[in-house]
């Protein structure tokens, strides 16, 4: 058998070790043991996550912020103790340049709202780039009918890599806002963050990262990247659904108006005149979702626990595994996805065969017990850049094993069997 700590070359990485502390991945499913290699919809939790729920549930339950008593004082300090580690491992400049919304969507809604609302006029350009998800298109769009302003593409080449020469070329002095994907969740390519946000300043525009599949498979230090605003999702990062963070850089978001209006936002409200609280609650409307935020805290210590760089380069083992393993099926195109060791793909591998339709391959992979995602995961756009409706999406985490990606081989070859290919 092989072990992570053989195939990872100089990386030590106890997978099997690690995998105990996840009990949703020890289950039959169909008769077979699970293969979950559906991590970019969604990552399994690990026991101190669902601790963690459980404990504020079970012993910990109060609204915070607003309490004398002292279950609310305890919760308060958990909560703030909570954007506290976060800030740390973003390695944001302060606490209040992390506001807690429900995902990577809505971080990013927060920034075309209410930077987008206040800062771009008709005529002036947002940038972003061929692969997007919907989440980092739709709400540019929506700012652009709001305002007259105009969207503008940067193209990918055939392997998904942004293409930096015609990023260049698009820019200019209208440029408000460029918005990138840290890593695609389509397709696992990595953007070149670093230099796309040097030349969106030197044209005085802000950056906004989709971190959503950057911070499960990277580390990330929004300092070196010098983005402006950075939005990832908790359930991505092995937290709960229905919390996320959004970095902002303090002295853009200082001067940004509330997005949503309520309790906890305020300082003062009267008929006449409202006043808003100091950030980050200035952008924190109503009552949170605080186990949530609890509980990403205990996902994140996880992760740190582990080492952003050792889950990297155990990943991309297995990525280059993975991918030499379906290479040689018979049939199978990889879409944009090449495994290359100077890491600019993250775990994702999305391909399609010429057997079968991806959801016919799904659903005889779900027979065989291995979990993938099926269709244009919410990235229409990159599905037409390659000429395809949808693909099959095997994407990764650092407890999947080199055994998992033989059963996905082996599920594969049987699609081929199934279907004649
Ligand atoms: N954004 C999630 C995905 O890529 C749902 O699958």
């Amino acid at each position: 058998m092989t072990t992570a700590a053989e195939t990872s070359g100089s990386v030590s990485f106890d997978v099997g070790l690690v995998r105990q502390d996840f009990p949703s991945l020890h289950q039959k499913i169909r008769d077979r043991d699970l293969v979950y290699l559906d991590n970019a919809a969604t990552t399994q939790k690990p026991q101190a996550v669902i601790d963690a729920i459980s404990r504020y549930y079970g012993r910990q339950n109060a609204n915070i912020h607003r309490g004398v008593h002292h279950l609310s004082q305890e919760a308060t300090f958990a909560y703030e103790r909570a954007r506290a580690r976060i800030r740390l491992f973003l390695n944001a400049a302060d606490n209040v340049e992390i506001i807690f919304v429900r995902g990577t969507t809505e971080g990013i809604n927060l920034v075309a709202h209410s930077y987008g609302g206040s800062n771009v006029k008709e005529k002036d350009e947002i940038v972003i780039s061929h692969t997007e998800h919907h989440s980092n298109i739709v709400p540019w769009q929506l700012l652009c009918e709001r305002t007259g302003a105009i969207l503008r593409v940067v193209p990918v080449d055939d392997d998904g890599q942004f293409l930096l020469e015609e990023y260049a070329a698009l820019l200019n002095d209208r440029t408000r806002i460029v918005a990138v994907a840290h890593a695609s969740n389509a397709l696992g390519t990595i953007n070149p963050v670093r230099e796309i946000a040097r030349l969106a300043h030197d044209h005085g525009a802000v950056v906004v990262v989709d971190g959503a599949q950057g911070v499960p498979h990277l580390p990330v230090d929004v300092c070196e990247l010098d983005c402006d605003f950075y939005a990832f999702s908790g359930h991505k990062v092995f937290g709960p659904t229905g919390v996320g963070v959004l970095y902002g850089r303090k002295s853009l978001i200082d001067a940004m108006p509330p997005y949503q209006g309520g309790g906890s936002m305020i300082k003062t409200v009267s008929f006449e005149e409202t006043t808003y609280a100091d950030l980050p609650a200035k952008f924190e409307a109503g009552t949170p979702h605080i186990a949530g935020g609890i509980a990403l805290e205990s996902a994140i210590d996880y992760v740190i626990g582990l080492g952003p760089e050792r889950i990297a380069a155990y990943e991309t083992t297995l990525l280059e595994y993975a991918t030499n393993l379906l290479s040689e099926i018979d049939g199978l195109r990889l879409i944009g996805a090449t495994a290359k060791p100077d890491r600019d793909h993250v775990g994702v591998i999305s391909f399609v065969m010429e057997a079968a339709h991806p959801h016919d391959i799904g659903t005889i992979l779900d027979t065989e017990g291995v979990a993938v995602r099926a269709g244009h995961h919410c990235a229409q756009p990159a599905m037409a850049r390659f000429g395809v409706p949808a693909t099959v999406r095997a994407s990764l985490a650092f407890y999947n094993t080199h055994e998992e990606m033989d059963a996905l081989a082996a599920g594969l070859r049987k699609v081929n069997e199934v279907f004649g290919g």
